[in-house]
């Protein structure tokens, strides 16, 4: 591909584009004065998918971002032999402390003020300091089914896929949920692929995760287990960081609630340091997998990895990522290496993947590896960073899915 012929697509930070979203709408909550926002970026089939987060500080910018990066990740797993048509992408954002007394007052009269779209347009699930169980709980109380309602009432049978959806939620792997282990397994998934196109043998890789929630976890488990060195881990306290590798599965056995890591149960050559210095740890791979914009301006020059495998949803700034792409720090983007998640959901709820750990996470790793390859390739061949090629095959994929005979 020649890059003068073509021109990259426009994208901010997070893969998205500079056209405006088709809807947006900022609701304030009557009893708190809380804020919550809910972008549609588009709708594809009347359908778009997304999770909602709430947070202290969310805005309607963030929200605005990450609905178009759910576009691309919903458009980039097109593939005609599956029964799972992508849909558009959407997000819901509440600017509120998700551990607060007043938090699930204003999650349910959010919810209530929204309903139409949950109930018609807007699949959701769990983000930042939500979970789908609790979703689901305050949409039965306002008479709608639950999270993915919408696209359930588009299915010839219903009950199957809901039966599917059901078994494959109550899959458990050494005391981790299968819908959590299919993301994490994902991004470990786009980081093995990027070092063994480079060559470096796994033996001798490290990496370090930020983060070690429901991503940061998973994704630690798996690259722990295909040979990787993880030399640092950190969460909201603190980073643990031991350049022999640190025991990954004893640091999961004894993780705490929220990702929170029990520092009484580390080995005696583990390090304590600040949380911030998890980003300059020597290692082949950063992996951030906690909160957004947490790689900006101000401290992009602290990262030494090679690579930057996005397991979080924005988190490396635009202008942050020019000045690493510059310095030879290739940036694997959100829309591509955390999109298993929201691909897996959907290929169990469609039928296009068996509700068990093996096929499900054989999946995963399938069309990761095959989606980071393009993406890196088509980026090379055009000049072109990472995020731009996923826009432009996201773009190319919904072009044909919109004009499939039928569509
Ligand atoms: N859970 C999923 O399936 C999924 C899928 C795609 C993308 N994501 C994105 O991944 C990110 C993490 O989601 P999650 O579900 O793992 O969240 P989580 O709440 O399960 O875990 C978050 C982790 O980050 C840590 N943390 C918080 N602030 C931190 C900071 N400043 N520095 C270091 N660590 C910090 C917390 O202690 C915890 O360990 C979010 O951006 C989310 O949107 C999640």
């Amino acid at each position: 591909m020649n890059s003068g012929l073509l021109a990259p697509p426009a994208v901010r930070a997070g893969g998205t584009s500079s056209r405006p979203p088709e809807a947006s709408l900022t609701w304030t909550d009557p009893v708190t004065g809380r804020q919550g926002f809910l972008v549609v970026d588009r709708l594809v089939r009347g359908l778009a998918s997304g999770g909602l987060r709430m947070r202290e500080g969310c805005c309607q910018e963030e929200v605005r971002d990450l609905a178009a990066a759910m576009s691309v990740k919903e458009a980039l797993h097109y593939d005609p032999e599956h029964r799972y048509l992508p849909m558009g992408g959407a997000k819901g954002g509440i600017d509120c402390d998700p551990l607060s007394s007043e938090a699930r007052g204003v999650l349910t009269r959010f919810l209530a003020f929204i309903r139409p779209y949950v109930a018609n347009h807007w699949a959701t699930g769990d983000d930042l300091g939500t979970t789908t169980e609790l979703i689901d709980e305050v949409l039965r109380e306002l008479g709608v089914e639950g999270c993915i309602t919408p696209v359930v009432a588009t299915l010839d049978d219903p009950e199957a896929a809901r039966k599917r959806f059901a078994d494959a939620f109550a899959v458990e792997v050494d005391g981790i949920r299968l819908a959590e282990l299919v993301g994490g397994c994902g991004v470990a998934e786009a980081a093995l692929t990027v070092l063994d196109r480079e060559g470096t043998p796994r033996s001798s890789a490290t990496a370090v995760v930020q983060g070690f929630g429901a991503m940061g976890g998973s994704t630690a488990r798996f690259l722990h287990a295909a040979g990787i060195r993880v030399v640092g881990i950190s969460d909201v306290h603190g980073t643990v960081a031991n350049p022999r590798g640190l025991a990954v599965e004893d640091m999961l056995r004894h993780r705490g609630p929220h990702g929170a890591i029990d520092r009484s149960r580390l080995g005696s050559a583990d390090i304590l340091l600040d949380r911030d210095d998890c980003l300059s740890l020597a290692a082949d791979v950063l992996v951030p997998a906690a909160t957004s914009y947490t790689v900006h301006e101000a401290n992009h020059d602290r990262v030494t990895a090679r690579y930057i495998v996005e397991a979080a949803n924005l988190p490396v700034t635009a202008a942050a990522e020019d000045r690493l792409r510059a310095r030879g720090c290739v940036v694997v983007p959100d829309v591509v290496a955390n999109s298993g998640t929201n691909a897996w959901w959907w290929w169990v709820l469609y039928g296009d993947v068996a509700p068990d750990a093996e096929s499900s996470l054989a999946k995963v790793r399938g069309a990761l590896r095959d989606l980071v390859t393009e993406t890196l390739k088509l980026a090379e061949d055009a000049g072109w960073t990472p995020r731009q090629a996923a826009r432009h095959l996201a773009d190319a994929r919904r072009d044909v899915l919109l004009n499939r005979p039928g569509a």
